[in-house]
């Protein structure tokens, strides 16, 4: 199965980038950090389309896993991520034959904040899309980065994810 990982925090390397790099020594996965593509916002008069979204989606939908990579930034997806879900909606409009290449796809998600949390509804948008995409989507998981590096306890729980993505 061809993995990748999509990053959407908003620096490249912080701790997002810390839980990705461990997934990836224990999961084969490509990479794209959307922070590095310029993916403006959603445009109901497509204004936008010489930007990197469509580049990014196409490299994407040539997965067979996309895994999300997001910070929790209040208490929801980072801006990056959701102008990048955002912009799927292009997917379903113009750009049809790629919006038909994520079906029966997978999707995966991890989230990365400060603490271990209690937010139930933190990864319905990712689980709603991919069914509304004809997505299966894989599971989640919450990680989280007290002081300067993930704790073994967080790593452990990475180390499980990564076989269930296998
Ligand atoms: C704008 C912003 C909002 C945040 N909101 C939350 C939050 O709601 N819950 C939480 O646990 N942490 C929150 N944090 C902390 C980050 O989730 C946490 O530091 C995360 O590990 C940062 O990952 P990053 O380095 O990839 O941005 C927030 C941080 C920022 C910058």
């Amino acid at each position: 199965m061809k993995r990748i990982i999509v990053q959407g925090s908003s620096r490249s390397n912080g701790n997002t980038n810390k839980i990705v790099q461990f997934l990836q020594s224990h999961l084969e996965c490509d990479f794209i950090d959307l922070s590095e593509c310029d993916i403006r916002q959603y445009d109901y008069k497509n204004r936008n389309q010489n930007d990197d979204f469509l580049t990014t989606i196409e490299k994407i939908v040539e997965y067979d896993l996309i895994i999300f990579a997001t910070p929790v930034y209040w208490y929801s997806m980072s801006g990056i991520m959701k102008t990048f879900f955002d912009r799927i909606t292009d997917c379903l409009n113009i750009d049809k034959e790629i919006g038909r290449k994520l079906h029966g796809k997978n999707m995966a998600a991890i989230s990365c904040g400060s603490d271990s949390f209690d937010n139930d509804g933190f990864f319905i948008p990712f689980e709603k899309s991919a069914e509304y995409l004809g997505m299966y989507y894989f599971g989640h998981l919450h990680t989280w980065v007290e002081e300067n590096d993930p704790s073994n306890s967080v790593l452990e729980l990475i180390k499980d994810f990564s076989k269930k993505l296998k």
